[in-house]
């Protein structure tokens, strides 16, 4: 088996091919000067079991196409079996027609990327699908972060009180929740547009000085975690962790969390500062 690190995942894709003691590999991506993608193999993919690791943050549609570039590439050149690990995997949200006329490009992303063998990810944002494979055509394998997630929280703020910030965050925060021996508090939101939100924080719990993690499975720009953490703050909470499997990031979200009193935390999927989670022995698992 040879593990390449495409460009979002270098880091993890070392440490995943250090998990699963198997050889690491560059692969070279570089830009034309016209913004075409000019990608190369380092290493001989004949006869190989080829793992192609690559988050689709940042730049999602070059993610995308090179990873697909790589995976047909691949196989043109005798790999045995292409997987690709995509830690991250992008367009989850764009599951409905949500305005007439409007593509939903989830199903795009898994028709292109069904030229691979496998599908490794790690909680995808599954809404009004209920199995990847309904996206996906080829073998998939959905793993969860749930498990580090509880251990850190375990280890770091083993009182505070669970918050799933919306309807959806259940799969993250009752999970967790139930792995510490509580129970989580999930809201409920509404929301307008990607930066509009409503969320209500409940009354019936006694969160006067108390911590509180908010978990859910992305923080994009923001909002889904601020919504609640300003109504918290108001009702005394001591200490706010905010923690994402995928900390996407965008116009300037820990900023703004962290001006809130906010302690955002994030998994590796995508690199970040913030990455204190490390999901690379999970994915070398299922390798
Ligand atoms: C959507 O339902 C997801 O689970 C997240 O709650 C959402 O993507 C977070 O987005 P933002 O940080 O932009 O509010």
């Amino acid at each position: 088996m040879i593990i390449f690190g495409l460009r979002n995942s270098v880091k993890l894709a070392k440490s995943i091919a250090k998990h699963a003691r198997a050889q690491f590999s560059e692969f070279n991506s570089q830009n034309f000067p016209d913004g075409e993608s000019h990608l190369r193999f380092m290493k001989s993919v004949k006869n190989q079991h080829v793992v192609l690791v690559n988050s689709f943050h940042p730049n999602p549609n070059d993610a995308l196409i090179e990873l697909v570039f790589a995976t047909q590439a691949a196989n043109d050149s005798g790999a045995k079996k292409v997987t690709v690990v995509a830690p991250y995997l992008g367009y989850m949200r764009q599951d409905k027609e949500f305005s007439p006329g409007e593509v939903v490009s989830s199903r795009y992303m898994g028709l292109l990327l069904s030229c691979a063998d496998e599908v490794v990810t790690i909680d995808p944002h599954l809404h009004r699908y209920k199995k990847l494979g309904e996206v996906i055509e080829t073998k998939t394998r959905r793993l969860s972060a749930n498990e580090d997630i509880a251990k850190y929280i375990k280890k770091n703020h083993p009182k505070a009180i669970i918050v799933g910030p919306d309807g959806e965050s259940y799969q993250w925060a009752e999970h967790i929740a139930e792995k510490l021996h509580h129970h989580a508090v999930v809201l409920r939101k509404k929301r307008y547009n990607s930066t509009t939100v409503r969320i209500k924080v409940k009354e019936d719990v006694d969160w006067k000085g108390k911590d509180v993690v908010v978990v859910d499975d992305i923080i994009s720009t923001g909002h889904t975690m601020i919504e609640p953490i300003k109504q918290l703050k108001q009702k005394g909470v001591k200490k706010i962790y905010c923690i994402a499997v995928h900390g996407v990031f965008v116009l300037d979200a820990v900023k703004r969390l962290q001006k809130l009193g906010a302690n955002v935390i994030c998994t590796n999927t995508i690199e970040r500062k913030e990455s204190k989670i490390d999901v690379a022995e999970l994915i070398s698992r299922v390798l």
